[in-house]
C-alpha cells in the first residue's frame, strides 16, 4: 500500500536507522555514501528477509510439494506480484526476472532482435546510453547487418534533441531503445513522448529503467513502452536479480533466449513446448534469494511511497547544485537547479585541473564514497562532453543536506591538496 502522503514527515534520520552501514566508517571518518546510481544500501529489512529464507525455508520453487518449497515458491512470485504492481504492468505474467538490467537489455536484442532484426533495418538507440543499453544494440546491428543510429543531444548537451529525434524516426527504425534517466547527466528523458513517436513510426520501444525506477513512481502502461528493464540492487534489493517487462502480447511470441529446466511445459526426444509467461524466460533455478530480497525492497520502498522519495532526493539535488554553483573552479553537468522536473538525483562534475580519480581519492579519505570515471557511457562522457572521466555523486532517499556539506567540504580539500586558484 502506497503512503504517499508521507512527505509531510518524510524523516530521514528514521529511514537511516533502518540501514547499518550508513553508521559505519570508512577510512576512520562516519561513511558518506554518494554512490547510489552504482549501487544502493541495503536495510535491515532486505537483509533480514534474504537470512530468514536461507534459515527457514530454503528449498528450490516450482519443484517441490512439501510446505518449505511451497513457501519459498509462493515468496519468489508474491516477489513479481509486487514489482508488476509497482511499476504497473497488467500482471506478474509481464516480469522476468533477469541477473540485472544489462541481462534484460540482452535478452531483448538476443531474443527480440535476434528473430526481427535483419539486413538494412535501422536500430534507434541515444548518445545518452550506459553501456548496457548500447553495446547489445551494436553487436546485434553486427551480426544482422543492421544499421544502429543515435538521437543526439542538444545544444545543452543535457537533454536528446527532440527534431534529431524526428529525423532518425524517419529510417523507420525497427526498435528505439532510450534511457529513462541518464546515470551521467541525471536528465530524465520525456519516454512516454518518445516512445508515442516511435509507435508512430512502427518501432518497438524499449525504456532503460535503471535509474528511474529506484528514484520515481514508474508506470509502464502510461509510458506505453514493449519494454522496460531495471535493477533491484539500484533500488535497495540485493545484487544480482533484476527485471525484464514486456508487454504480454510481445513476449509470447518471443522464443526464449536461454533454455534448460523449469522453462518448458514439455519436452520429448523430438520436441519441446515452452512453459508459461513469465517462467518460459527462466531457464534453471533463479536467484530465489535475491527474488525474496528484492520483494522485501519494494514493500520498503512503498512504505515511504515512491513520491516522497522522488520529492526528497529533488531537495537535496537543489541543495547540493545550489551549493556547489557556488564552488569556484567547479563545474557540473547536465540541468541546473531551475529544472528540477526533468532531473534526478546524479550531479556529475570537474574540477579543474584534477584528474576525477584524484578527486575520488580524497573524498574517499575524507569517508565519502563517490564513483569517477567514464561511468560506463564512453562515448557521452568522451565524445560529448570531451572529459576522459567525470566525478559523480548521486543520491537516494537516506541521504540528507550534512552530508552535501561534507562533500562540499572535501572538494575543497581537493582544491587545497591540488593548488586549484
Ligand atoms: N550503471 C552504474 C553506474 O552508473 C553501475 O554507476
Amino acid at each position: 500500500m502506497k503512503q504517499d502522503n508521507m512527505h509531510e514527515t518524510f524523516d530521514v534520520e528514521r529511514i537511516r536507522s533502518d540501514f547499518p552501514i550508513l553508521s559505519t566508517k570508512m577510512n576512520g571518518k562516519p561513511l558518506v555514501y554518494l554512490d547510489n546510481a552504482a549501487t544502493s544500501q541495503k536495510p535491515n529489512q532486505v537483509i533480514e528477509s534474504i537470512s530468514n529464507y536461507y534459515r527457514t525455508y530454503n528449498a528450490n520453487i516450482h519443484r517441490g510439494i512439501y510446505a518449505i518449497a511451497v513457501e519459498a515458491t509462493d515468496a519468489y512470485v508474491d516477489s513479481k506480484v509486487k514489482l508488476a504492481k509497482l511499476v504497473n504492468a497488467k500482471g506478474m505474467e509481464e516480469i522476468i526476472y533477469t541477473r540485472n538490467t544489462t541481462e534484460a537489455i540482452n535478452i531483448v536484442a538476443l531474443g527480440w532482435g535476434g528473430a526481427n532484426i535483419k539486413q538494412g533495418d535501422h536500430i534507434l538507440i541515444t548518445q545518452m546510453e550506459h553501456h548496457s543499453n548500447l553495446v547489445p544494440w551494436m553487436l546485434l546491428a553486427r551480426r544482422n547487418g543492421a544499421v544502429l543510429d543515435y538521437v543526439k543531444l542538444d545544444e545543452s548537451k543535457s537533454m536528446l534533441d527532440m527534431q534529431s529525434l524526428e529525423e532518425q524516426l524517419e529510417n523507420e527504425p525497427k526498435i528505439v531503445a532510450v534511457t529513462h534517466v541518464s546515470n551521467v547527466l541525471g536528465t530524465i528523458n520525456d519516454v512516454k513522448h518518445i516512445t508515442r513517436k516511435a509507435h508512430d513510426h512502427g518501432a518497438v520501444v524499449l525504456v532503460d529503467g535503471a535509474q528511474s525506477a529506484p528514484h520515481m513512481q514508474v508506470d509502464v502502461q502510461d509510458i506505453g513502452c514493449d519494454f522496460f528493464t531495471l535493477s533491484s540492487h539500484k533500488m535497495l534489493g540485493p545484487t544480482g536479480i533484476g527485471a525484464l517487462y514486456g508487454k504480454f502480447d510481445i513476449l509470447d511470441k518471443m522464443d526464449p533466449v536461454l533454455s534448460g529446466g523449469d522453462m518448458i511445459k514439455s519436452v520429448t526426444f523430438s520436441d519441446v513446448t515452452w512453459n508459461d509467461l513469465p517462467w518460459k524466460f527462466e531457464a534453471g533455478t533463479p536467484d530465489i534469494a535475491g527474488g525474496i530480497g528484492f520483494g522485501a525492497a519494494i514493500d520498503y520502498l512503498n512504505g515511504i511511497g515512491m513520491k516522497s522519495i522522488r520529492d526528497h532526493e529533488k531537495k537535496i539535488t537543489k541543495y547540493a547544485l545550489e551549493k556547489l554553483s557556488g564552488i569556484k573552479h567547479l563545474k557540473t553537468y547536465g540541468l541546473g537547479k531551475e529544472d528540477l522536473e526533468r532531473r534526478g538525483g546524479v550531479i556529475s562534475f570537474s574540477i579543474d585541473k584534477v584528474h576525477p580519480h584524484d578527486v575520488s581519492q580524497v573524498f574517499d579519505s575524507e569517508g565519502i564514497a563517490i564513483r569517477a570515471g567514464h561511468h560506463c557511457a564512453m562515448p557521452l562522457v568522451e565524445e560529448i562532453l570531451g572529459e576522459s572521466a567525470v566525478s559523480r555523486i548521486s543520491f537516494y532517499l537516506y541521504n540528507k543536506e550534512s552530508e552535501v556539506d561534507r562533500a562540499a567540504q572535501a572538494v575543497e580539500l581537493v582544491k587545497k591538496t591540488f593548488k586549484v586558484g
